[in-house]
C-alpha cells in the first residue's frame, strides 16, 4: 500500500519536472495568421538569442496565453510587439520597409 503510494509520488514529481522543463526550454514559435499582410512567425528561440529574457516579454508585455490578437493600429502603438518593434530599440512596424521582415506570403 504505502509502496504503491511512494510510486505513484514519484511518477507525479517527474510529470510535473518534465512540464516545468518544456515550459522552461522548449517554447514553441508561435504562428499568428495575419491576414492579407501574411502569416507571422514569432520565434521564441530567436528572440532569447538577441539577449531576452522570459521576464522582458512575460507577463508585462505577454501573457503566456496564446495568443494577442494584434490588429493594424497596434501596429502603430506602444504595447505588445511594438512595444519593442518601435524603430528604435529595433525595427519599427510602420514603414513598408519592414513589413517583410515579419509577414510572410
Ligand atoms: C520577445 C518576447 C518574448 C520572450 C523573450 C519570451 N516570450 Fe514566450 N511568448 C511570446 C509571445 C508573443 C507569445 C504568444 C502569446 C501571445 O501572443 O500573447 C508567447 C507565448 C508563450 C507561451 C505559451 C505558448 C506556448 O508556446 O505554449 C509560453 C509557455 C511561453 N511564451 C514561455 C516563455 C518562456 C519560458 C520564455 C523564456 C525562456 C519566453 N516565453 C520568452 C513572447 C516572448
Ligand atoms: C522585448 C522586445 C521584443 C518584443 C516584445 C518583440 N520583439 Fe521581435 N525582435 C526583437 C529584437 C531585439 C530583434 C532583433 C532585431 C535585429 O537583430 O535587428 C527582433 C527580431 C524579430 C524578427 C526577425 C526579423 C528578421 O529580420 O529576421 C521577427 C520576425 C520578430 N522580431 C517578430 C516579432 C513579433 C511578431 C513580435 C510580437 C509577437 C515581436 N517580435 C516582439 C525584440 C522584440
Ligand atoms: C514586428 C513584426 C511585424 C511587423 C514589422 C509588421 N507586422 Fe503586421 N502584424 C504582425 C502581427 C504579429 C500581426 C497579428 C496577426 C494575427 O493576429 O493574426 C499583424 C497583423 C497585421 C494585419 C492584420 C490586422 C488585423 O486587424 O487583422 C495587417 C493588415 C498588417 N499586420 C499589416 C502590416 C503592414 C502593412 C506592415 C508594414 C508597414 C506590418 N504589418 C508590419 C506583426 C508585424
Amino acid at each position: 500500500m504505502g509502496n504503491k503510494f511512494g510510486r505513484i509520488l514519484i511518477v507525479s514529481i517527474c510529470i510535473a519536472c518534465f512540464a516545468l522543463a518544456g515550459v522552461a526550454f522548449a517554447q514553441k514559435d508561435v504562428k499568428y495568421d495575419g491576414g492579407t499582410a501574411g502569416a507571422v512567425l514569432f520565434g521564441h528561440a530567436y528572440h532569447k538569442g538577441k539577449d531576452l529574457k522570459c521576464t522582458d516579454c512575460h507577463t508585462k508585455i505577454f501573457s503566456r496565453k496564446k495568443e494577442a490578437k494584434i490588429t493594424k493600429a497596434e501596429h502603430n502603438g506602444d504595447k505588445l510587439c511594438a512595444a519593442c518593434h518601435d524603430g528604435k530599440k529595433t525595427f519599427g512596424m510602420k514603414a513598408e520597409a519592414d513589413c517583410a521582415k515579419c509577414h510572410k506570403k
